[in-house]
């Protein structure tokens, strides 16, 4: 095995396009990234015939320009990452089938990984910041910090609200999980309930700037659980809008938006800390779409009586790098797939 290993990463699962070439797990050499979501804006949410096709259309000029961003050639790259599941089919199949003909022609190794696993080795690229704890009289810049096990991890995303468990590489142990919407597809239909365009976090959030956190909203704390649920904010906040006729009213909107944003928040966290408190774990990682949420990371900042670590907001939606880091893991537990890898679209982890 070469000291320096450069492993390609490939990712299709939803609405991205990507690919990524990143050494040893940690550094990225490139990290290309073709977004569907002017596409599918025009419909409110994701079209999954429309998101394979044009997968097809990307996959070979994104893979491309991942190899000549990182100036290397193809006997340079050690082995191929491709997440498998979970995600929608036709949109995995198209990552997976490039990934297994690229290997397949170029006679290199390739690795199947999971999407949820990659969110969470977001963490493990350089890139990723620890950020300071008041708590423990840290200040100033986030600082680049190691993982150190065992950790709690949230993976909050569209598809997904999950606490895990990682007590080491590939090792996940599930503690909770949303009942029935995730975190971010919360966000995502309360914006379309506020008028406020797709995708919803960064809707939301950029609305809830000029608002105020003011409403009441129920949170649903499921006493004696890790698990979560979102869909009766969502409900409560649809019969605010209609009750009290929000939409007529511009700086209503900002103050729904901010209430909103902060009960989806104070569940994240306060069920995040009691977690930590309860578990011999060093660090929290955050990972998922959601975790680009300013006020979620400040408010982990002020109460997480352990180090959290978080990505910076690119690696944290869905790209490849992360994809490439899981898969370094795999491929120094000499953990490959066969040319049989096929899709797994209803994947978990733990
Ligand atoms: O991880 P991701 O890119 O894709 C999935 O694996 O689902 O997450 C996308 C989700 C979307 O629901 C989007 O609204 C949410 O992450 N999101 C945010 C923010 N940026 C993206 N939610 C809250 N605040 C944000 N800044
Ligand atoms: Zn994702």
């Amino acid at each position: 095995m070469k000291t320096k290993m450069k492993t390609l990463g490939i990712e299709t699962s939803c609405d991205e396009t990507a690919a990524a070439v990143v050494e040893d797990g940690s550094k990225i050499i490139s990290n290309i990234v073709a977004s569907q979501i002017d596409i599918h804006a025009r419909y409110g949410g994701i079209v999954p015939e429309v998101a394979s096709r044009q997968h097809l259309l990307a996959i070979i000029p994104v893979i491309n320009e991942a190899m000549v961003e990182a100036e290397i050639s193809w006997q340079d790259i050690d082995g191929i990452a491709v997440t498998y599941g979970p995600g929608l089919a036709g949109s995995l199949l198209v990552g997976v089938n490039a990934a297994k003909a690229i290997a397949l022609a170029k006679k290199l190794l390739i690795t199947g990984v999971n999407h949820l696993e990659a969110h969470i080795y977001a963490n493990f690229l350089s890139e990723a910041k620890n950020l300071p704890s008041p708590l423990k009289g840290e200040g100033g810049e986030r600082v680049s910090c190691r993982v150190s096990f065992p950790c709690l991890c949230l993976i909050v995303s569209g598809g997904h609200s999950d606490l895990v468990l990682m007590r080491g590489h590939g090792q996940f142990e599930k503690l909770g999980r949303t009942l029935d919407d995730a975190a971010g597809e919360a966000f995502d239909k309360a914006a379309r309930i506020l008028g406020l365009g797709y995708p919803g976090g960064p809707a939301i959030e950029q609305a809830a700037i000029s608002g105020k956190p003011c409403l009441s909203l129920p949170r649903a704390w499921l006493k004696n659980s890790y698990d979560f649920s979102f869909s009766g904010l969502k409900t409560a906040l649809w019969h605010l809008v209609q009750r009290e006729e929000i939409l007529a009213n511009p700086p209503r909107v900002a103050d729904a938006a901010a209430s909103f944003q902060c009960a989806v928040v104070d569940v994240l966290v306060a069920k995040t800390i009691e977690a930590a408190n309860n578990l011999p774990v060093k660090q929290i990682l955050l990972s998922g779409g959601v975790a680009a949420n300013k006020l979620l990371t400040q408010r982990f900042l002020n109460s997480s009586p352990i180090p959290v670590l978080v990505p910076p907001p690119h690696l944290c939606t869905d790209n490849a790098a992360m994809v490439a880091a899981c898969g370094y893991y795999h491929f120094q537990t000499k953990q490959t797939s066969s040319y049989d890898l096929d899709v797994v679209p209803s994947l978990s982890i733990g």
